[in-house]
């Protein structure tokens, strides 16, 4: 199979104002010096999708939205519909971040409707799975994943507008992660996954998120099936980020 090409992304979470604007700034400039072959992402807080996109239009790095709405607009108070971050100019959409899951009670369910708007309004899906500390010391981290893909993922998904991000409850900033063999264990497990489940599932790009930094980045980048990362913390500063992208160019950007 031919090589895919990474995905870093940055999820700047609840973290940003107009001010901040500035760091995506200096990260799509520095990638024009250095280019990089890859793909790369920064998903703002809602408020800063528009301003940022604006930002960066023509530079390589794109902008994407944290979270969506399944319906295409109505009354929903606080909610943001897919189109609505299309039009601000986002390019992808996080979905079923286990934030998310956890603190806006979120079902596999829900993250399939999400998808399938996300995928009605020409946004590519980073869809996160991944299991707690409990499931994992208890065995169960493969079968928790797995049921989720199940029912997270739409029939219809397919590689060019689906990413998965693999992320295990525990790493996520916690500065811990889990080791190589059994992110490498878990990345083959989903790709075997995908490709049951999809015509091209084999093809979709899996990130590993969690506690990715500056000084793991080069380690787990070059894990084979990790095909990018989903950086939350470390995506703040442009130089974290920068350094990064610094490790995927060490890697001789990840094979699949
Ligand atoms: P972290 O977050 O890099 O701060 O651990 C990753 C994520 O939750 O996407």
């Amino acid at each position: 199979m031919s090589k895919l090409k990474p995905l870093i992304a940055g999820n700047w979470k609840m973290n940003g104002l107009m001010s901040d604007l500035s760091q995506a700034l200096a990260v799509a400039r520095g990638l024009m010096e250095r280019p990089v072959d890859a793909d790369v992402l920064i998903c703002p807080p809602a408020t800063l999708v528009a301003a940022m996109a604006a930002d960066l239009r023509g530079m390589p790095v794109m902008v994407g939205g944290q979270d969506c709405h399944a319906e295409t607009k109505g009354a929903h108070t606080g909610d943001i519909a897919a189109e609505m971050l299309k039009d601000a100019g986002a390019s992808h959409v996080i979905l079923g971040h286990s934030e998310r899951r956890a603190d806006h009670g979120e079902s596999d369910d829900m993250v399939r409707q999400k998808t399938l708007a996300a995928f009605r309004a020409g946004l590519g899906a980073i869809v996160c799975v991944g299991e707690s500390l409990a499931e994992r010391e208890a065995g169960e981290a493969l079968a928790r994943v797995l049921s989720q893909l199940r029912a997270s993922i739409p029939a219809s998904a397919d590689a060019a507008r689906l990413v998965i991000a693999y992320e295990p409850i525990w790493a996520i900033g916690s500065g811990r992660t889990p080791g190589p063999e059994d992110i490498i264990a878990m990345h083959a497990a989903i790709r075997a996954h995908l490709g049951d489940m999809l015509p091209d599932g084999k093809r979709i790009r899996i990130l590993y998120g969690g506690s990715v930094n500056p000084r793991n980045a080069a380690d787990i980048l070059r894990l084979p099936e990790v095909n990018g990362a989903l950086v939350g913390g470390a995506s703040l500063k442009s130089a974290d980020f920068g350094l990064i992208l610094d490790a995927l160019r060490q890697t001789g950007t990840a094979s699949c």
